[in-house]
Order: C-alpha cells, then structure tokens, then sequence
C-alpha cells in the first residue's frame, strides 16, 4: 500500500453563512469531511481542506443594519465566531477564508466574462415585488401575507405553513414586506441569467458518470425531466455583494460567488504555501477534488456549479459528497424544546469528541438523515470509548509499569493475532475511504471486543499473584499496548484529541497509519492518564436547558428597536406630524412630596398657567422634594392619564439619567408656565 503513488486531493464542506451560528447540524458536515481529511493525510496523501465563510446576500445586510453595524463588520465578527468553534470540535481546515475576499472577487468576474463571452449569459426584463419603504426588490421569503387557499395569517411569499400551498407572492392577499411592513409594490428590472440549458446535455452526462451518490441522481434526474429554466444571477442594489462587471447597480446572487469562494479559499492558501493552484483546477487535472454538502444545496453543487465550471474552462469535481440532515431524539432541532444545539454550548457542557464518535458511529455514504438520540449516543460513547478502548490501556499500563518498569516485553504474546489487528487496517481504510465511517467503527469495536477477551482469558492480574509468572504478565499486557495503539491509529482520524493524547502515552512520534506495522517491542511508554471521561446524563440536560436560554436571548435581540447605523438602540424614526401630536409645556413646580412606600417617586403638583397636573415622577434619587418647588422644567402634558398605585400620574417630566444621577430639564430664564415647547 505505502508504495502506491501520492494522490492530490482537495476536499472542501460548504461555506456557511455568515449571520448564524454553527450549530450540532452544521458539525454534521464539518466533522465528516474532517474525519476523511483526517484519514487521508494519516495514510500520507497530499490533501488540502479548505473552506471560508459565505458572507454575501441580503439577509447578512439586513442582519448588521438590524444590529447597526457595517456588514464587514458584522462577517468579521461572525468569522471569528466560526473558527472558534470549529476549533473546539477539531475540525481542522488548512484555510479558511471569506467569500467577500479579494481571491473571491477575481475568481467571480473571471468566470462570469468568460461564460459571458461564449455567450452563455442573457439579460431580460423581469418583475418583482419592491419595497418602497426600504427601497429594495424583496426576495420570497421577505414578504408575507394572508394564504390565497386557506387564509392563513402571516404565510410566506412563496408557501402556506399551513395548509402546504405553493403560490407567488403576487397572489397573496394584502402581502407586507416582512422586513418594512410596508406594501410592496411591482416593479420591473433587468436581471442577468446563466444560461443552463446550454449545458443539459453536458449536466446530464455528468450525473451519470458516478460524479453523485445513486440517491442524488435520481432525484437530480427528476429535476431533468419536469424541464429547467435559465437561472437569475443578479441581484439590484442595494446589495452586499460584488459588482458584475459592466452592468452598473447589478449585483452577482450570492450563490453565483458562493461555491466560487472553494477556488478563492484554495488559492489564498496556494499563494502562502507556494502550492500550484492550476494543477488542481486545469482541465484534465490529475488531483482529486470533492465536495462535501448537505442535501439541501445539491442543485448548486451537482448541476449549477459544474456546468459554470466546465463553460468557463475550469475542470469539474471528481465528487459531489452529500450527506442527510441531523435529528435529535427523532425530531427537527428545536429552538423551544432545547434540541437546537449551538456549537458553543455543546462544547460548554461536553467533550467535542463524544459527537465526533457518535457521528463516525452513524454515518454511511448514503444521504440518510441520521438521528441524534441522547440516551443512545451516552451508551454508545460509555461502551465504546470508555468502556472498550481506554479499559484495554488502563488494564494493561498498570503492570507494564510495575514489572517492566515502564517498557514493553520484547517478545511478543501472540503474534497472529497481533498481525490480524494490523491486516485489519487494510478493510477499515478501505470503509473510510468510502465514507463507511459507521462500518469502520464497528470494525474497530470488535478488534477491541477481541482485545478485552484476550486480556480477560489471560487474566494478567491472577498471574501477577504468582510466583515467577511476571514476565508472562508483562508480555501480555504488552500486548494488550500493542492491540490499543493498532486501534488509536484506526481512531484517530475520528478522536484526533485522544489519540494526541494516546500518542503521548505510548511515546510515539506519529500514529499514522502505515506507521502501525511497526510492532512495539521492548519500547518505554509513559505514565497513563484516563483519556476520556465518561458522559454524564446531567451534563446533557443541562446543555439543554442552556439551549432553551440561547433563544430568550435570540428572542431579546430580535426584539430590540431597530434603529440607524449606530451601536445604541433608539427608538424607531417618527415622521413630523407624529412628533407635533406631541404637546410638551412649560410647568412650574408648585408643590413637591415623598409618596409613601415609593422610594423612587415624588408627587408633583405642576402649575400650567392656571391649570394644575398631579404627576408621579421617577426622580427622587436625585431631588429633595423642598430643592424643587418654585423650579420650571418641561412637561408633556396630553400623555394618557396613567393609574398608579398611589393615585392618577397626569403626564411626564423630561428628564435624562446616567449611572451618577438624574437630570431634570429647565427652560432659560423668562419662560412662563403653560407655554408650549416646540
Ligand atoms: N452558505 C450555504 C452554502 C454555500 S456552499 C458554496 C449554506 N450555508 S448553511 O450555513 O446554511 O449550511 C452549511 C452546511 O451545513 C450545508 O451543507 C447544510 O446542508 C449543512 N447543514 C445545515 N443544517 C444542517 C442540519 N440540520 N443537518 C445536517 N446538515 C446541515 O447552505
Ligand atoms: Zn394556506
């Protein structure tokens, strides 16, 4: 195996958007495609994996002007967030850049010219709903109304939750945009279409030629015979994105530029680690490339991006990698039932790699989804991890270091069963190979079943009660050091945390995966440490719980006043007329007292020029009620009566407060009690 040439792989996951968390669904993608560069780079192939986040579109836009922030800043923020987080679950990418980058930039216009330039590209009129509040053309799912079938209140632009109808947006009954709230209007403008009817022919044959997994292509194959338009990849400003070239205000959609964004990450790293970046992308390439996505973004990958790779000269991946989506307990994660996991919290409360097993453990090559059942994923990582792998170290390392003083027996106890562990390593990359994690795992777990019984029948720690048997109780449980560290090479991949540990237990320079024909003889290892603790059901329902509290949180900040671009929320602009219904009058302050059992209040008496106002006023922290009477300050004076506690407050004082105190307003000199402000 070792003497088959080096293979030239890049590997990329989708880019995730840039104004959300990563969350247990996300890691689903994230550790698969880990796990297999993971394997790849164990077995010495040159693989590179890469990815970035896709930072372009309206909804990042309307995300940062919601929390008044610039979008840059706002995708900045948001990629720190992910690195972190793919940090903490070890996933480890070789880059991972932007699509709002200057590599992204070039690439997008490169590609668009050329297919621009074969002609591959119409414009055409089209008619969409606008918002005239907002002055932006509103996608689908930005409009709502009432269902034109069942009228339901408050369905989406494009489809009924409740009763499942399909529509436009045109046809719902008093449609609102969901952003403004303002009614759309139609409006008419020129959009920008990849033409992929050019392409059928080619799409299909692509298909075909083992490119996609079998279910893919048959769903794909449907999509071919219901027919296939010409697809819109403009966007009018305003719009967080790029520029098409000669067409001023138009705008790339962000899924044109977003798969563009696996050739800019790979460049960006090419050009740092002096990589050469054609040969990997030139027509008749001899490297490998594969995607790996989830299932609902096949279109893009398995049709749109290959046709626009192969119009503008570029060669086309060797494989479109899809995967199914992630339940918990058997359901859609849920934001009210806790099963909406975050990253993050997950990792607050559990060890990463609990999930990087229980993923390895389910998953297949197919595109099924795959349930996260809390109750099963703590037995299985008990049994498994803890209660098979580790308990053949922990059984053995105990007596190596007591007769052998640390080092291994050079004899070896069984050698055909010490072989048929390492043989085994033939069948298990060849599952990795295919995305079989599931059966890799339960491979892995009946070479350590067939480890735990081999130390059980020898029964070291009876031997070890006898007279002169030591040498016999160090050989076997040297080979049982030997069995655990065939299966650390065959984890590590899926448990890269541990297996660095393991590596340190077993003194060991790398656990790749050809360096395990090296048998360990008369070799020292080093103290054992538990690799891994067990899980603990409390730990899980208190992540739960703490997912519960991440969506008051959501909740709170979608809440917030929306306001202009600045980091204070205010409240929303009011238009002149609406700030005149307002009447604000000068008032003196004929008469000021404590209010008992209020320990923030004073009772005021206004004088309005004849009038008088009873008014409870939130400022005795900062006002002896004497220091007051006689003082004017500024009221408003047709607020709606409000019952208090302790009588009828008749109106406001305006005032503004900070941490040191309050400040009650008061007009200059000469102006008179009843006066209007305006
Ligand atoms: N930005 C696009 C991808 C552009 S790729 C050129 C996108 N982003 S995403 O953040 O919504 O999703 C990123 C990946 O995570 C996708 O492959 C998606 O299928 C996957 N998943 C998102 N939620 C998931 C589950 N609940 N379960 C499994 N995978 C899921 O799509
Ligand atoms: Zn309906």
């Amino acid at each position: 195996m070792s003497h088959t040439a080096t293979r030239k792989i890049l590997v990329t996951s989708a880019l995730p958007y840039a104004n959300g968390d990563i969350h247990l669904g996300h890691l689903l993608e994230y550790i698969q495609t880990d796990i297999w560069v993971r394997f790849q780079k164990s077995r010495g192939q040159q693989c590179y994996y890469v990815c970035a986040d896709d930072a372009h579109g309206t909804a990042i836009m309307l995300r940062a002007e919601q929390e008044g922030i610039t979008s840059e800043a706002l995708i900045e923020r948001v990629s720190h967030a992910h690195q972190a987080d793919f940090a903490r679950f070890g996933v480890n990418f070789d880059n991972y850049h932007s699509t709002h980058s200057t590599e992204n930039r070039y690439f997008s216009e490169l590609i668009y010219t050329r297919l621009r330039d074969k002609g591959h590209i119409a414009t055409r009129d089209i008619e969409q709903m606008f918002d005239p509040q907002k002055g932006l053309f509103l996608a689908d799912r930005f409009i709502k109304g009432t269902c034109p079938k069942c009228h339901a209140e408050d369905q989406y632009g494009d489809n009924c939750e409740k009763c499942g109808a399909t529509y436009t947006p045109a046809e719902l009954i008093d449609p609102v945009s969901a952003i403004s709230g303002a009614t759309p209007e139609v409006r008419s403008s020129t959009h920008y279409f990849f033409k992929l009817p050019d392409f059928a022919d080619f799409m299909q044959k692509w298909i075909n030629d083992g490119h996609v997994q079998p279910q893919i292509r048959n769903k794909l194959m449907e999509w071919f015979e219901s027919g296939f338009n010409e697809w819109d990849i403009s966007r009018d400003a305003p719009y967080f994105g790029f520029e098409i070239p000669d067409a001023p205000g138009k705008y790339f959609y962000v899924w044109l530029d977003a798969p563009i964004g696996y050739l800019a990450s790979f460049k960006n790293l090419c050009e740092r680690e002096g990589i050469d970046f054609d040969s990997f992308w030139q027509p008749g390439s001899d490297a490998e490339v594969y995607h790996f996505i989830g299932k609902d973004i096949v279109y893009f990958h398995a049709l749109f991006w290959p046709a626009m790779l192969h119009g503008a000269d570029f060669r086309t991946p060797t494989a479109v990698n899809c995967h199914g989506f992630v339940t918990v307990d058997g359901a859609k994660m849920s934001k009210s039932r806790g099963t909406f996991i975050k990253a993050a919290t997950y990792a607050d409360y559990l060890n990463p790699e609990y999930l990087r097993y229980y993923f390895a453990a389910k998953l297949t090559s197919k595109v099924d989804d795959l349930d996260l059942n809390l109750d099963d994923f703590t037995a299985r990582v008990n049994s498994d991890l803890v209660g098979k792998v580790i308990n053949i170290a922990s059984r053995c390392a105990g007596f190596v270091k007591k007769i052998g003083g640390g080092t291994l027996s050079s004899s070896c106890a069984d050698p055909q069963m010490l072989a048929s562990f390492i043989a085994a390593g033939d069948d298990i990359a060849a599952d990795y190979e295919a995305r079989e994690f599931s059966r890799a795992m339960r491979h892995i777990m009946e070479l350590a079943d067939e480890a735990n019984t081999y130390i059980a029948d020898a029964e070291p720690w009876v031997l070890a009660k006898q007279d002169g048997r030591e040498q016999e109780v160090l050989d076997i449980c040297s080979m049982g050091i030997n069995l655990f560290r065939q299966l650390m090479v065959y984890l590590a991949p899926v448990v890269p945390a541990m297996a660095k540990e393991a590596q340190a237990f077993l003194n060991l320079a790398t656990l790749d995966w050809h360096s395990r024909h090296e048998v360990l003889s008369n070799h020292a290892i080093n103290k054992f440490k538990p690799l891994m603790t067990r899980v603990e059901r409390d730990k899980i329902d208190a992540m739960i719980e703490a997912s519960k509290e991440d969506l008051v949180e959501e909740q709170k900040l979608k809440d917030a006043p929306k306001g202009p671009l600045t980091d204070d929320p205010v409240a929303d602009e009011v238009s002149f007329d609406d700030f005149m219904k307002v009447d604000l009058r000068i008032a003196r302050i004929a008469k000021a007292q404590y209010v008992e059992g209020a320990d923030k209040l004073l009772q005021l008496t206004l004088d309005l020029g004849g009038e008088t106002r009873n008014v409870f006023s939130g400022i005795r922290a900062s006002y002896a009620p004497e220091a007051l009477e006689g003082r004017l300050t500024v009221m408003v004076a047709n607020l709606a009566p409000r019952k208090m506690r302790f009588g009828v407050s008749e109106g406001m004082v305006l005032a503004s407060a900070n941490d040191d105190g309050i400040y009650l307003l008061s007009p200059d000199a000469g102006a008179e009690p009843g006066q209007r402000v305006t």
